[in-house]
Parts: C-alpha cells; structure tokens; sequence
C-alpha cells in the first residue's frame, strides 16, 4: 500500500498503469493454438498507450479499503479487457465507424473487420478466465464474475450502447441521456470500484460508497469525453475529434451547452469526492483521480 500521499496522482497513476501493462502482457501471450493475426491484434489494442483509468481504479479501491493493490490486479486486468473490447466494437463500421484508435489506426483498420470483432470477442472471454483461474478465494471469484458479467451485459455496457445508437439524429432530453451514459460509461466505472472492493473483502458499507463515488465519476468521465470530442485536442485524445456532432451523436455539450456541461462534471466530481469521505485517508487517492479526471486533456 502507498503510505504517502502526494498532491499529485499523476506518479502513482503511471506506476500502476505499468503493473497493469506488465500483467496484460502475460495473460495475452496464448499458446500455438490461437492464429498470430488474431494474437497481433489482440494485442495491438489492449497493449496500446490507453490510459488504463478503469483498472487503477480497482486498484485503488482496493487500496482505499486497506488492502494492498495486488490481489486486485487480475480483476483489474479483466476490466480491462472488457473495456478493451468495448471499444474495438465500437469503432466498427457498424457502430461509430473510426478510423483512430489510441493515436492509431483502430483494430479494423490495422487488421480488417472480420478481426476486429474477433479480437473483440476472444478479450471478454479472456476477461472471464483470467478472473475464474486468477482470483484465489472462490466465492470472491464467483461475486466478481457475477459483477462483471451483469456489467457487460444487456442491461449495462451493451445496452447502453445500443440506445447510444438508437439516439443518433434522435430527440432526446438530458434524462434520456444520463440513462445511455449511465449503461454504456458509468457502470464499467462502478464495477471496476466494486470488484476493488469485493476483492479487499470490505464491508457492504464500503462498497456502496465505492459504488456511489464510481457512478458519479463514469458520468463525470462521459461529459469530459463529450467535451474533448467538442474541444479537444486530437494528437492528445489520440481519436478523431469532432466526431460526435458528424455522427449526429446526442451528446451533453450537444443538449445542454459546453459550459453547463463543464459545469455539471465538476458537481459530480464534487459529489463523487464527498460520498467516499467516510473511507478516510486511504481514499485520497480516489479524491484526487475524480479531480484529475476533471482537468483530463486526454
Ligand atoms: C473511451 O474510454 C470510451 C469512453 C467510455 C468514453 P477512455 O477514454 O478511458 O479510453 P482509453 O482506455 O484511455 O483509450
Ligand atoms: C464508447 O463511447 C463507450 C463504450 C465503448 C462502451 P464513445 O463512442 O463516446 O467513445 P469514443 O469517443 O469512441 O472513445
Ligand atoms: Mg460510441
Ligand atoms: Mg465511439
Ligand atoms: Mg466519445
């Protein structure tokens, strides 16, 4: 565990993000029997430079609940899979249709299509294994396969994505929008801080306030990613920008204006720091990535 604490998340983000790295590297390595193309792009997109936000967060839930991080780290791995996933589909010609990924070519491009979904498909089977095989106490496994797979699934990460879709040239209002960020964004975030907690075995009361802190981060992520498609920068987003007003994407700064935008992210951020008080100092970190999270030009 981190005994100190610096002003500064940005170190121990980086440390972390390389333990993470070192991990997926060994759970992507396969034996002969899977094809090298699909190895590659496996590979090609999990290993390339994201910012591996959902996973420290595991970590750092772990911590915040006064455990070390690496016990945590196969389930942080699996998140990112899952995400990993998640956005190789979504960069598909049939979904958003991008042609950069990461300040790269997106999996279709670098590969084809055919690939891509496969590599897709063979990370959120990946996700699961590693959390079955990997996390040694098996009730605790079973809770995070659970979480995870309710996470990802029809209710959640891809249904979220499907109204996100379905909303394209809609007319929606800032509820209806909440409701697809909340399904397609914020519950990754939410699992990713229970299955910290799950993991550190930490009371039912703990993980609420996890749960409560991730919801309010994700959304507050989702409005920032909203906003860096409006007025970002996109050698620093490393993915095209102004995509969203193209694709005729209903987004927060499209429905409520960029300064209301900015505006609510930062209440939530606020929100978000308030309701893990009560973890205490070990939750510092936690406070200070949702305001890094706020000020993200990436
Ligand atoms: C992008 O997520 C997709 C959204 C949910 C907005 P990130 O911005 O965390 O992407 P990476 O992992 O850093 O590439
Ligand atoms: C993606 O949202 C969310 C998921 C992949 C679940 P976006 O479509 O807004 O993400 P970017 O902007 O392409 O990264
Ligand atoms: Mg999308
Ligand atoms: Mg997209
Ligand atoms: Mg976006």
């Amino acid at each position: 565990m981190h005994d100190t604490v610096s002003d500064d998340i940005a170190p121990q983000l980086e440390q972390l993000r390389a333990e993470v790295d070192v991990s997926l590297d060994r759970y992507t390595q396969f034996n002969s029997d899977c094809p090298d193309k699909l190895r590659s792009a496996i590979r090609y997109s999990l290993l390339a430079p994201g910012k591996r936000l959902r996973p420290c967060l595991v970590l750092l839930a772990s911590e915040a609940c006064g455990q070390q991080y690496s016990p945590a780290l196969p389930a942080a791995c699996a998140v990112e899979m899952v995400h990993a996933y998640s956005l190789i589909h979504d960069d598909l010609p049939a979904m958003d249709d991008d042609d950069t990924r990461r300040g790269q070519p997106t999996c279709h491009k670098k590969f084809d299509e055919a690939t891509a979904i496969l590599a897709g498909d063979a990370l959120l089977a990946l996700a699961f294994q590693v959390v079955a095989q990997e996390v040694p106490s098996p009730p605790i496994s079973v809770r995070c396969l659970q979480e995870l797979a309710l996470t990802a699934g029809a209710c959640s990460l891809v249904g979220g994505q499907v109204a996100d879709l379905a909303a394209e040239f809609g007319d929606l209002d800032a509820e209806e929008l909440v409701a697809i960020h909340r399904r397609k964004t914020g519950a990754m975030f939410r699992v990713s801080l229970r299955l910290g907690g799950i993991i550190a075995d930490a009371s039912a009361e703990h993980i609420d306030a996890l749960d409560a802190y991730g919801e309010r981060l994700g959304l507050a992520f989702q409005i920032t990613d909203d906003l860096l498609d409006v007025d970002g920068d996109e050698a620093a987003v490393g993915k095209r920008v102004g995509k969203d007003a193209d694709q005729g994407k209903l987004t927060y700064p499209g429905l409520l204006g960029v300064v209301e935008s900015r505006n609510r992210a930062t209440t939530l951020i606020e929100e978000a720091c308030d309701v893990i008080s009560n973890l205490g100092k070990s939750a510092i970190p936690l406070t200070q990535l949702a305001r890094f999270v706020l000020a993200r030009n990436q």
